[in-house]
């Protein structure tokens, strides 16, 4: 019986039929906050806004207003001819668009004192990726963008984030192009720090370009 969901197979066509000979990079944003209009937003509009001067195509998808639950464990997407995630929700669109796409910028606030829940839940289920590509991981490029309420980065908690996700994509052979993050309370309060929003908009065209940055 077909599943109501878009299966593995659905999505290899599709990306085999979306592939075209463009040279045009496509990136994808992934806000980790509720914060539509917050501080990790507003760093994450920075890179995307250096990304699109450097030629990309840029989506942005805010996780907060999405159905993604949870990942549950049971290993579905690793069984020999999987056809997906187990869990029916907006993961099985956003796994077509995360193949789809040559660098992922992930944005996420600290939250008691690592990445927010729904950049957490994000990460997990990422784990059911290898059931749609062979390798969607590999020479992926990524950004990343934090904010914390705290002056320092250590105190923070933004050091948690940022081991996990250096040794998540050291994991899985993707390329941590970068990383900006800095301290800002109220909502969009970071736009004041111009010296880091300089730094998010050339992240952005270090992120598409051929150049190859060691991450920070
Ligand atoms: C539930 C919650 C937990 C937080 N935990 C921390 C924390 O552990 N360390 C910190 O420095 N700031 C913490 N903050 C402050 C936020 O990280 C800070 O306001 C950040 O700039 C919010 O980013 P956003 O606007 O992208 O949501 C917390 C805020 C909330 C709402």
């Amino acid at each position: 019986m077909k599943r109501s969901w878009v299966s593995r197979t659905d999505i290899i066509e599709e990306v085999d039929t979306l592939k075209d000979n463009s040279e045009t990079k496509k990136v994808l944003v992934i806000l980790g906050s509720p914060r539509r209009n917050g501080n990790s937003a507003a760093l994450a509009a920075r890179i995307s806004r250096g990304a699109e001067s450097a030629g990309a195509d840029v989506e942005t998808i805010f996780l907060h207003n999405l159905d993604v639950s949870p990942c549950k464990g049971c290993d579905t997407c690793k069984e020999p001819g999987s056809t997906g995630c187990a869990i029916n929700d907006d993961m099985q669109k956003t796994y077509l668009k995360l193949i789809r796409s040559d660098a992922w910028v992930i944005a996420s606030p600290v939250y008691w004192f690592t990445m927010s829940a729904q950049t957490k839940i994000f990460m997990d289920r990422c784990y059911g990726l290898t059931a749609y590509s062979k390798n969607p991981f590999a020479g992926k490029r990524i950004a990343i963008a934090m904010s914390y309420g705290d002056a320092d980065a250590v105190r923070s908690g933004c050091v948690n984030a940022i081991r996990t996700f250096q040794d998540a994509y050291r994991y899985t052979g993707s390329k941590l192009v970068g990383m900006v993050y800095g301290s800002a309370e109220g909502a969009g309060e970071i736009e004041n720090n111009e010296a880091l929003m300089r730094e998010a908009e050339a992240l952005g065209k270090r992120l598409v370009g051929r150049r190859s940055d060691a991450s920070r």
